[in-house]
């Protein structure tokens, strides 16, 4: 067994993964054709090729397109699952981010319904668990946002099936001419529900704006948070208050192109600085990706050992936002 093969079997979770990021590309073929969804190629080596955070977001939003209904919510749910347990991965706190969607008609309870019943089927097979993240798409703004936590909460209420797999509410998106405080009502009535807070900042915007999700916004952990490191009184107080940070290094040069290398990127400087920086893939199926793999290149690129990659996949455990008993049987 070599390190990548034994950190391909490590018990790992994960809590930066866009669920329609993950869908296969036979998949997207498939759906995309039942659905007279027109893919400007059927070449998807050809498709998933950008160079920026905007490019890319386009041809997600294309990805996302191809969810038609309740049933494709439900095989997405399934299929990454299943995906993801042959890599390891043992639990996951996962977003779906449906604003386009509920513009074109679909009801937020058939999504959550969908997906939680695909998750629930692969969970039996594989007894690799996932929870979900409903994400405010920001290029929609913040209206939007807020309509769909009022339905989230009033999902709650009636107990609507599978809302109990929502953990949380967190945005996604782009970042650029987006002000994080803009969302502040919905990120007030999310925490009213009883939501928890997450979001994407600081992936190719500053440090200033992953305060204010902090601050303004109520948010425990940052997605992304690249930018984190150019304020280093804000990394010291990251680092004291054990701030959780989802980072996706190969996802940052893949999509973000923040850096030409892994070697380039600031994941050891993170660690290094105490930071709780976890490993994520991001969009895995649209990168070539796995948690496998982002685990064997990290530890490759930064010299680091099994017990050292232990400890990253611990510390993701504890940025869960399960039950310290839960947490505990984890460990
Ligand atoms: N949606 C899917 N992947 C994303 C990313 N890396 N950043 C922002 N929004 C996303
Ligand atoms: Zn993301």
């Amino acid at each position: 067994l070599d390190l990548a093969e034994a950190l391909d079997l490590l018990p790992k979770v994960e809590l930066h993964c866009h669920v329609e990021g993950t869908m296969r590309p036979g998949t997207v073929l498939e759906l995309a054709r039942r659905h007279g969804l027109a893919l400007p190629t059927e070449n998807l080596d050809e498709l998933y090729s950008y160079t920026s955070l905007n490019e890319f977001l386009s041809i997600f939003w294309l990805v996302q397109s191809t969810l038609g209904g309740r049933d494709d919510w439900a095989r997405l749910g399934y299929e990454s699952v299943v995906d993801a347990a042959a890599h390891g991965r043992v639990y996951a706190e996962m977003f779906f981010t449906p604003a386009r969607h509920l513009d074109t008609g679909q009801r937020l309870a058939d999504i959550v319904s969908g997906l939680a019943d695909g998750i629930a089927a692969a969970e039996a097979e594989t007894g690799a668990r996932a929870m979900l993240i409903a994400d405010i798409d920001r290029a929609f703004g913040p209206a939007p946002g807020l309509q769909m936590v009022t339905e989230l909460g009033e999902l709650r209420r009636s107990g609507s099936p599978g809302i109990e797999r929502v953990l949380g509410v967190g945005m996604d998106s782009t970042e650029l001419g987006v002000d994080p405080k803009s969302f502040t009502k919905a990120y007030r009535a999310a925490a009213g529900f009883g939501f928890r807070l997450t979001g994407h900042q600081g992936e190719n915007s500053p440090a200033s704006a992953i305060a204010e999700v902090i601050d303004v916004l109520g948010a425990e952990r940052i997605d992304h948070g690249l930018s984190l490191v150019d304020d280093p009184e804000l990394v010291r107080r990251f680092a004291a208050e054990r701030i959780p940070l989802t980072v996706c290094p190969n996802s940052n040069i893949r999509i973000a192109n923040a850096f030409p290398a892994l070697a380039q990127h600031p994941y050891p400087a993170m660690r290094a600085a105490g930071l709780l920086a976890t490993l994520n893939t991001d969009d895995p199926a649209m990168t070539d990706l796995d948690l496998g793999y982002e685990y064997a290149s990290v530890a490759e690129a930064f010299d680091y050992t099994f017990d050292d990659m232990v400890t990253i996949a611990l510390d993701g455990v504890d940025a869960t936002w399960l039950a310290d008993d839960a947490k505990h049987a984890l460990r």
